[in-house]
């Protein structure tokens, strides 16, 4: 299937400011050099948002990680997960059309997608709550035929069901997914014939069905606002779980819906004071030059953090040498920190003045002789 942008995009996208902090911690995941790797997370999470992947999108990623524009639509137009037109406001209906499914009716689930949501895959309903496409095996294939809607595997449906579950979404009500035909999970249709003993003291729903009814945002999208908002290795999430391995996980979604709730005031008390310019400093601006010193600029891309794309902008800003980095203030980086567009808070996250001064004193920093030596932005 050929996969392009689609023909109508939106201006602009923006980060909410907790998909930004989240973001943000992502990227620190991947080792110096190697933020890119953070591309996939990223786009997901943008298309979290959004519903479906925009254009702006994909270039606020591809800025956000020092990319060039091309290398992140490489990425957003191969996977197919990422969904480049607009999706339905309430549910994108995937069908799993290859073998099992195929022969245990797919086609009837297709043709009730037809005929309640359109006409063909990736257009919208009239209304423009659904939208649906054939994809390849989801790996539920011992209970075909199956469709994966939202974040859930609805399984041994049949066409009946199938529609049912569509009137039921347009209701505004979740259906329970996993198998839709009385079975717990994959055993046989006609009961256990072995491991018998396992067949009782188990939860309502096998372990899927049972998280997914627990957590309960199955179709819903994910805002920012969830928990674990922070990456794991942060430091507001180093004491979970240690004490609390053996916690039901109902348990520990209320426990940290209520921890998300109580740490909630001062997320949004800091994105007010932003939006006010009250809590972050505008800073000082620095000392800018119109064009580089007689050698020449300094190749700033050594500085950890600063790839040929901020190179330019630094230098379209009136920075060329590593000594005027290094001079900079605890204000001025505050500044640099709020005016770099698209770079915003990378001048402190790596601490650019730090390595500023090592180089302009002729020093060389870890990332400048491993950037030195793999030649890693070598086109
Ligand atoms: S063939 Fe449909 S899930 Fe594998």
């Amino acid at each position: 299937m050929l996969r392009r942008l689609h023909s109508e995009q939106p201006d602009s996208f923006a980060f909410t400011p907790d998909n930004q902090a989240w973001a943000e911690a992502q990227i620190t995941k991947y080792p110096e050099g190697r933020q890119a790797s953070a591309i996939i997370p990223l786009l997901w999470r943008a298309q979290e948002q959004e519903g479906w992947l925009t254009r702006p999108a994909i270039e606020a990623v591809a800025d956000m990680l020092d990319l060039a524009y091309i290398r992140a639509l490489e990425v957003a137009s191969f996977y197919f997960m990422f969904q480049l037109q607009p999706v339905g406001s309430v549910a994108h209906i995937q069908v799993c059309g290859t073998t099992s499914c195929m022969i245990c009716g797919a086609e009837d689930l297709v043709a009730v997608c037809k005929d309640k949501i359109a006409p063909k895959a990736h257009q919208l309903s009239v209304d423009g709550k659904f939208s649906w496409e054939e994809v390849e095996c989801l790996g539920s294939c011992a209970n075909a035929p199956m469709a994966q809607i939202g974040k859930d595997y609805y399984e041994d449906l049949t066409a009946a069901r199938m529609g049912e579950i569509i009137d039921e979404l347009a209701a505004g009500t979740v259906p329970t997914p996993g198998p839709q035909n009385g079975r717990y999970a994959s055993e046989p249709l006609s009961g256990l014939t072995s491991l018998k003993e396992f067949d009782s003291g188990h939860t309502k729903y096998n372990a899927s069905v049972q998280l997914a009814t627990d957590i309960g945002d199955t179709v819903k999208r994910i805002d920012g606002a969830e928990v674990p908002l922070l990456a794991p290795w942060g430091k507001a999430n180093a004491s979970a779980d240690a004490s609390n391995a053996n916690e039901k996980p109902a348990a520990k979604v209320a426990k940290a819906k209520a921890k998300s709730k109580a740490d909630a005031p001062v997320t949004k008390n800091k994105s007010k004071e932003k939006q006010k310019g009250t809590a972050v400093p505008a800073g000082t601006k620095p000392t800018l030059l119109s064009e580089a010193r007689d050698g020449g600029a300094d190749d700033l891309k050594l500085i950890k953090g600063v790839g040929p794309k901020l190179e330019g902008v630094l230098n379209g800003i009136g920075v060329f040498h590593y000594d005027q980095i290094a001079a900079w203030s605890d204000n001025e980086v505050a500044w640099a920190d709020q005016n770099l567009v698209g770079f915003k808070g990378r001048v402190s996250r790596d601490n650019w003045v730090t390595q500023a001064q090592a180089l302009a004193r002729g020093e060389e920093t870890e990332f400048s002789q491993r950037a030195k030596k793999d030649d890693i932005y070598k086109e």
